[in-house]
């Protein structure tokens, strides 16, 4: 019935929770759920007011494919401002959402058999986008002491001669782990010399606590700038998971690339969108600051009750809005009913006994851990970790 390329993929394993989840919350069951991708922040007035504008102004036409002149060169701006990179408005393209960046970046450079290295824990659309682009993912598993990062020994022995592509999510779904610049460094002297590109996915970028400085890969030297893909987009930082918008910056022939695949599937992101994200990237920012200090208490909140109760490790991310703690420890634990053998079945009790939602950590390819988002209000957290404890206080 549907082609081999469609059977080879999967829909996504956290879509099993959400849809019970789902289903409990329609019977009026009380669920909490830590499980979403998306800042629970509406988004910023100025930000819906400039959208507004632009439907009255008649902006409703198709634009260039690769996003309008201005918001390209507020791009430009912004990646100039923030990163110190320079990058021409033929080097950047803008896409419907940051994941539309990765798939067209992913199917301008991967093809028949080409290894793109995705370190675990990963991002779940990543191998399912290698596949549909008929590479081959080589997933490297990264360790909680490492802070999930990968060291540069995995990846040099990751690499064979079919290498095309590391992927690098950083700060990091579902981890929230991010990479210094030392460690940026390390892996970029791996790369340096070889035939490999780097795709950078910095959507999390904003999303950063304590003094944590971030450091775009592209931005470690003009060599490595020319093997380097950022993605990046408004989604997260902007809370504007909605309007569907995310951007390309690198070498030219990759941003010509990406333009055809766009040019004859999608064409330009939402015009509307397109003008709210202009007034996103030069308007004012304190709503973004404001997000990311409400954020960071709620990340510290959560830290401190999931490493507060016994048997959980956790690692203390420094950036995104999820923490992954290891709950292994309650592997092989039961209750009458249900016997827990591994994050999957750890996700389920947590959803029938405590009322709350969140991903197994097998969705995204490490087993022994689940990933609880903290985009939800700080009632939600603290109903959600008395629940919590008290469910897991019955596990035996
Ligand atoms: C790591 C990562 N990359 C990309 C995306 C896609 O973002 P967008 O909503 O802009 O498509 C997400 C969204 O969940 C993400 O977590």
């Amino acid at each position: 019935m549907v082609s081999e390329r469609v059977n080879r993929i999967e829909v996504s394993p956290t879509m099993k929770v959400a849809a019970e989840a789902k289903k409990m919350k329609s019977e009026g069951i009380n669920v909490i759920d830590l499980s979403v991708g998306e800042p629970d922040f509406p988004t910023p007035e100025n930000i819906s007011i400039a959208a507004i504008k632009a439907i009255h102004d008649n902006q409703t036409k198709y634009t260039v494919n690769a996003g309008t002149v201005e918001l390209r060169k507020a791009i430009s701006k912004k990646l100039k401002d923030d990163n110190d990179l320079d990058y021409g408005i033929g080097e950047i393209i803008v896409s419907s959402g940051a994941k539309q960046s990765l798939f067209n970046a992913i199917h301008t450079i991967v093809y028949n058999d080409d290894e793109v290295i995705i370190p675990a824990p990963y991002w779940v659309s990543y191998p399912e986008m290698v596949k549909l682009a008929h590479g081959t993912s080589v997933v490297v598993q990264t360790e909680e002491k490492n802070g999930f990062r990968l060291t540069p020994k995995q990846l040099e022995d990751a690499i064979t001669p079919k290498t095309r592509v590391l992927i690098i999510c950083n700060p990091s779904n579902p981890t929230g782990s991010a990479y210094t610049e030392k460690d940026l460094r390390a892996i970029a002297e791996v790369v340096e010399n070889k035939d490999i590109w780097i795709l950078s996915d910095e959507i999390y970028e904003k999303l950063i606590y304590d003094d944590f400085k971030f450091v775009s890969f592209a931005s470690l030297s003009e060599k490595i700038k020319q093997k380097t893909i950022i993605v990046n987009g408004v989604s997260k930082s902007y809370s504007m998971t909605g309007w569907r918008i995310g951007y390309t910056a690198g070498p030219d022939a990759i941003i010509k690339g990406i333009d055809k695949i766009q040019s004859h599937s999608t064409s330009n992101a939402s015009s509307i969108s397109q003008f709210a994200t202009l007034e996103a990237l030069t308007g004012p920012q304190d709503t973004v600051e404001m997000m990311r200090v409400e954020f960071e208490k709620r990340r510290n909140y959560l830290f401190y009750e999931l490493t507060s109760i016994g048997g959980i490790t956790c690692y203390k991310p420094e950036g995104a809005f999820y923490l992954f703690p290891n709950v292994s420890h309650f592997f092989g634990k039961q209750t009458e009913t249900l016997k827990i053998s591994n994050s999957f079945d750890f996700a389920m009790y947590l959803l029938y006994e405590a009322k709350i939602a969140a991903v197994p950590g097998s969705a995204f390819g490490s087993e022994g851990f689940i990933r609880f988002s903290y985009a939800t209000s700080m009632a939600n957290l603290e109903d959600a970790a008395g629940r919590l404890k008290e469910a897991l206080a019955k596990l035996r």
